[in-house]
């Protein structure tokens, strides 16, 4: 390394899962108030900042043609929010491996702009304390703070404010990724359209949480825009129906959607209905995650 020049820092931050996911009604602000528990899940995004003049993103994986590289890159307004906040020079080179779904319901613009706070605090040296980031992520999007927390938690408000939950075991995930997103918003507009209705809200996972039995779990699954993510692309119910065919303890759709969430007894369960579900051809691809995993973390890459 040269004098003074720090060194790249990447960040490797999960994706989430909603367990729960009750909407409430529209507010003026244009968001919905939620009572939500995330999960975050082994499937990962690496956010890598290196040194330079000005803020760049360049995006790698799959689905990255549909992700903007400037401005409109929420990582991007991330590093530009951090370094107005710390008064920081700001010059940064962005680079993001996507390994979570673009637009796919599992917050993977969320989990770059926390992996994009928390590589800049390091490179920048500003050391950020998790309650200042917090603020940041909040004003960034409401799941950005989750992602920079992770584990299990109960989220509130627009799903920024967020309350530990006590959590036992691990859970395995199978996910059915879609062809194509489906837009946050225009998800949420369809929940208004419908007159959705208020589901049973996150009580009955919080108690399946405490028991750390996934036959629990998988009972109470529950996300109240289902059937306004089911009604923009009716696919979905195919491979709900499929997952629950194939022995799936439960499914559910995550978050906004499309990506479809099969949970399974074991890990070893998991990799048989994986295998099952890819061959029945009912989504793009598959991929197999378990939860819960840590928030937005420095990784040592010379230990790789
Ligand atoms: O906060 P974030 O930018 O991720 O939200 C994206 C969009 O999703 C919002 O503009 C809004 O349309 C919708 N949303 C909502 N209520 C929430 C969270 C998101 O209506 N609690």
């Amino acid at each position: 390394m040269l004098a003074g020049v720090p060194e790249p820092v990447t960040v490797r931050v999960p994706a989430k899962i909603n367990l729960a996911l009750q909407v409430g009604q529209l507010r003026p602000d244009g968001y919905h108030d939620l009572a939500t528990v995330f999960q975050a899940v082994s499937l990962y995004d690496e956010v890598t900042a290196t040194p330079a003049t000005g803020i760049s993103v360049a995006v790698a994986g799959e689905g990255a043609d549909t992700v903007p590289s400037g401005p409109e890159n929420i990582a991007y307004r991330a590093a530009q929010a951090l370094a107005a906040d710390v008064d920081a020079p700001g010059g940064v080179a962005l680079e993001i491996a996507k390994g979570i779904p673009v637009a796919g319901g599992m917050a993977g613009g969320s989990a770059d702009a926390a992996g994009t706070l928390v590589a800049c605090d390091a490179l920048w040296g500003t050391n950020c304390d998790r309650g200042e980031l917090t603020a940041l992520a909040a004003r960034l999007g409401s799941d950005v703070p989750f992602l920079l927390r992770g584990g299990t938690a109960l989220g509130t408000s627009r799903g920024e404010i967020l309350a530990d939950v006590l959590a036992r075991g691990t859970y395995h995930w199978v996910l059915a990724l879609a062809d194509g997103g489906l837009s946050t918003p225009e998800v949420y507009a369809a929940f208004d359209r419908l007159g959705s209705a208020t589901g049973p809200g996150p009580d009955g996972v919080l108690a399946a949480l405490r028991t750390g039995r996934a036959e629990d779990l998988a009972e109470v699954l529950v996300n109240d825009l289902q059937p306004a993510a089911i009604s923009l692309r009716p696919s979905l119910s195919r491979v709900l129906d499929a997952g629950a065919d194939i022995g799936a303890l439960g499914g559910v759709v995550s978050g906004s959607g499309p990506t479809v969430a099969l949970l399974a007894s074991s890990a070893e369960h998991a990799a048989g209905l994986a295998a099952q579900l890819a061959g029945l051809g009912v989504c793009r691809t598959v991929r197999r995650a378990y939860g819960p995993v840590a928030g937005a973390r420095v990784v040592d890459v010379t230990a790789r």
